[in-house]
């Protein structure tokens, strides 16, 4: 295990929307090189970066259509090159985003796949054997697009055909075994990807629909997590110090697979959807029944999150690490439901609890949710993909175009936050996020590691200890307090706490830490 994924706070960057450097209105790789130091000063010292690569953008970059190519809209490969020496030099790691089940219908290998005449790509993807595919079970085809007699299956979008890692017991004879030679030549082609980008430079990669590599796998994954055990097996003699982070949100599973770190994600209703997006939304899409652990006028109950997320941790804690998100390039922005308030607490409790926290572009100032038209196949996602607001200038200081030539507008409603306005207020969700950051990373106790115990958590202050922290949290809105039998010294507060004859209490909407 890299040492420095222990010790990581990774930054995620949506790089379309991050900072435009050449005025046509998109953000770019020199961009994010010109933020570095604003990043390090936050307390980030690693990034995710979501795919950078040629792409038609059918699903802002999630259809690659040249892995080993930068998209020109970014910049090119040498700024890429540069960006990992810059922030080497600053002690920032940078994961890319691999992208491994589909490519774009664009990309080389689909366009000789396609083909009527058999050549190296025939099996690249999943082909049925007549264009005929009706009432095959759980999978979804697409017909009438090639000269080549069968139908593809797709992974995601239409404009992604799912690559072709084999089937676990296969029931048709167009359904490839997973140790068939074309199967083994789609895993060994993704890892010449691994191989030609940690070359350059980069530390490692985000894995996009990780477990969705081998078809009809069983309950377990079994059969692609063999898949990634062997790429594992790759980074281990080669790249030690490079990192596989996975989105599967089953970190028992993805770490049997080699994965280094998985992430805790919504879709599955569970544990940390408890925490900050337990709502559903009316027909004018308004949220209603918000019943997240950190509004303040909820139901607040963390057995809901902890039932989920404590067997998880117990089972992986000494394999590799859990992610918590503050929220992805696919969720709703926090911002559109928690107060100023609210975001302190629940970015409080995700930067303190074991694993690698990932903190997304803008929710250290709680940039909004914006109702705004789908682009690049984002439909609803795209109201939380809009510019960084840098200034309270010229689309907030995000780029030098014209209004309309921006990727997607600026929030430049009244209330909008920008980071020129919370860098000079002292109490601001910034300068908050920024000393829970410097308590995470000048406190050895609140890494990565797994020290975590829970002392109360059947109702409110939830109190947890890591090593020789005492850490309580009450987003409800009164006074709460349990007995804990110990005793020692507030070193950090919002709102107030007290830690006193054994007794920890909080007032309403406070979080406290103490040195016991
Ligand atoms: C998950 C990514 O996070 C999402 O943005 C993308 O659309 C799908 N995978 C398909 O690649």
């Amino acid at each position: 295990m890299p040492q420095w994924l222990e010790d990581a706070v990774f930054y995620e960057i949506y790089p379309q929307s991050f900072y435009d450097t050449n005025g046509d209105g998109i953000g770019d790789i020199k961009g994010i090189i010109q933020k570095l130091d604003y990043i390090r000063e936050l307390g980030c010292n690693a990034l995710w970066i979501n795919p950078c690569f040629d792409s038609p953008f059918k699903d802002a970059g999630y259809d690659v259509r040249d892995y080993k190519k930068v998209a020109p809209r970014y910049g090119t490969n040498e700024d890429l090159v540069l960006l990992f020496k810059e922030t080497h030099k600053k002690g920032v790691h940078v994961l890319l985003d691999l992208v491994p089940g589909h490519t774009s219908e664009e990309h080389a290998w689909f366009t000789e796949s396609k083909k009527a005449e058999p050549n190296e790509y025939r099996n690249r993807y999943i082909w049925t054997d007549n264009w005929i595919t009706w009432g095959v079970e759980g999978m979804r085809f697409i017909a009438g697009e090639a000269e080549r007699n069968g139908s593809y299956v797709i992974n995601f979008f239409k404009c992604q055909p799912a690559l072709n890692f084999g089937f676990l017991n296969p029931t048709a004879p167009w359904q490839l075994p997973v140790d068939h030679p074309d199967s083994i030549a789609t895993r060994e082609a993704l890892k010449d990807i691994i191989r030609f980008w940690l070359d350059r430079g980069a530390d490692g990669f985000r894995v996009d629909m990780a477990d969705s590599l081998v078809k009809n796998d069983d309950g377990q994954k079994s059969a692609t997590s063999a898949v990634w055990r062997n790429i594992r097996a790759m980074l281990d003699a080669d790249y030690p110090e490079a990192v596989l982070v996975s989105e599967w949100s089953n970190p028992p599973q993805a770490l049997h697979a080699g994965f280094h770190a998985d992430f805790l994600l919504d879709h599955d209703g569970r544990g940390y959807k408890t925490l900050l997006r337990d709502y559903t939304l009316d027909g004018e899409g308004r949220p209603v029944n918000d019943n997240s652990f950190f509004k303040k006028d909820a139901n607040a109950d963390i057995r809901r999150f902890l039932d989920n997320y404590l067997p998880w941790y117990e089972e992986t804690k000494n394999t590799g690490f859990i992610s918590l998100i503050t929220g992805n390039h696919d969720t709703c922005r926090l911002g559109f439901t928690l107060t100023r308030t609210e975001l302190a607490l629940a970015y409080a409790v995700l930067f303190t609890l074991p694993g690698v926290p990932f903190l997304y572009y803008g929710d250290e100032i709680g940039m909004r949710y914006l109702n705004v038209k789908s682009r690049e196949g984002g439909y609803t996602r795209t109201g939380s993909r809009t510019p960084m607001p840098w200034t309270e200038g010229k689309n907030k200081g995000f780029s030098a175009a014209p209004p309309d030539k921006l990727y997607l507008p600026v929030d430049a409603e009244e209330g909008a936050p920008s980071v020129e306005a919370q860098e000079k207020e002292p109490d601001s969700l910034l300068n908050t996020v920024k000393a829970l950051l410097r308590l995470r990373n000048t406190e050895g106790d609140l890494r990565g590691k797994p020290n975590l115990e829970i002392l109360h958590a059947d109702s409110l202050p939830f109190i947890y200890r890591r090593g020789s922290l005492l850490l309580a949290v009450n987003p409800g809105g009164n006074r709460a307090a349990a007995r804990v039998s110990l005793s020692g010294e507030t070193i950090y507060a919002i709102g107030q706490g007290s830690l006193e004859n054994g007794l920890c209490a909080l007032e309403g909407q406070s979080f406290a830490v103490w040195r016991i």
